[in-house]
């Protein structure tokens, strides 16, 4: 394997890197991020076989580097994520929102939830482990938990559904590990009951959305508008609006808000869970 050294990164190349992960993921990376850039990209080159970020870089601005592409683009994502991540939100679904969706969707029994920016699967998972733990009554519902996310690569992880101790160590209930996941060699593997509630989909917030992403009742899009441009953010909110339904809800990230960004949607605030309504 090539060695690949860390040189500094030139500002053409630093340059380029930015906007292509700018016109691919909406991601903005500021100068000051260019140890980021190095520290992700140290790996990409090595494992393609280039001897620096500067021999990565001069690939990509060859023809046909899709692949290449992608890889960088995945690497520049940030997939931190939990089970029950920041708790309150999840407390607030079981609590008062679910509950008041069951109500009035009782005539249709379908409900659609939306866990946009996915990661590795932990929100969404949490919220089908909720509704298996705390909703036997939707037993017989149709149930559309979808999970969309732009790197393919931690799709395929979520997908699968394996966890490392670490991972299931981080706000996992002691209780729900047990009655949901089994060991498989040094991970967990989560049930197949609960794996296939989900439907997982590759689906990149600035590109066309699917067709079947319509109708939402519940939408999770947390910590993920923070790493874009306030007109990114304004134009993702408008098309999350143009897709909940409007007695729907929608949660964001606790550093996030949509404060001079759009008014199509209210602030709500339960204890100390904020949630927006669909205006
Ligand atoms: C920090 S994680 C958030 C995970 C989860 N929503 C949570 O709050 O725990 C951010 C996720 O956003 C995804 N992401 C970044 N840019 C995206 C884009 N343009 N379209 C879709 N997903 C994107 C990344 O791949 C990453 O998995």
């Amino acid at each position: 394997m090539t060695t690949c050294t860390d040189d500094a990164l030139s500002k053409a190349d630093f340059d380029f890197l930015a906007k292509l992960v700018l016109d691919q993921s909406a991601i903005v990376l500021e100068a000051s991020k260019s140890y980021l850039l190095e520290s992700r990209l140290n790996p990409v080159a090595r494992q393609h076989d280039f001897g620096s970020i500067a021999e990565l870089t001069d690939a990509l601005r060859k023809p046909n580097s899709r692949k290449l592409e992608q890889a960088v683009v995945d690497a520049m994502t940030t997939n931190e994520t939990s089970f029950y991540r920041d708790i309150h939100p999840f407390d607030l679904l079981r609590k008062q929102i679910l509950p008041e969706l069951i109500e009035k969707r009782f005539k249709e029994r379908r409900l659609t939830i939306w866990s946009n920016a996915c990661s590795s699967g932990q929100e969404v998972y949490s919220i089908a482990m909720m509704i298996r733990e705390h909703f036997p009554q939707l037993a017989d519902w149709d149930i559309r938990l979808r999970a969309t996310d732009l790197s393919s690569e931690i799709l395929e992880r979520a997908e699968k559904g394996i966890f490392n101790q670490t991972e299931v160590n981080r706000g996992l209930p002691m209780q729900l590990l047990m009655k949901y996941f089994h060991r498989d060699g040094v991970h967990w593997r989560i049930n197949d009951e609960i794996r296939s509630m989900v439907k997982f989909d590759s689906v990149n917030l600035i590109e066309r959305w699917p067709a079947t992403l319509m109708s939402v009742d519940v939408v999770f899009l947390r910590n993920v508008l923070i790493y874009f441009t306030p007109d990114t953010k304004r134009e993702i909110l408008a098309k999350v609006r143009q897709r909940i339904r409007d007695d729907g809800c929608l949660f964001l990230g606790g550093s996030e808000n949509t404060m001079n960004l759009t008014n199509e949607f209210e602030r709500d605030q339960v204890d100390r869970t904020v949630y927006y309504r669909p205006i």
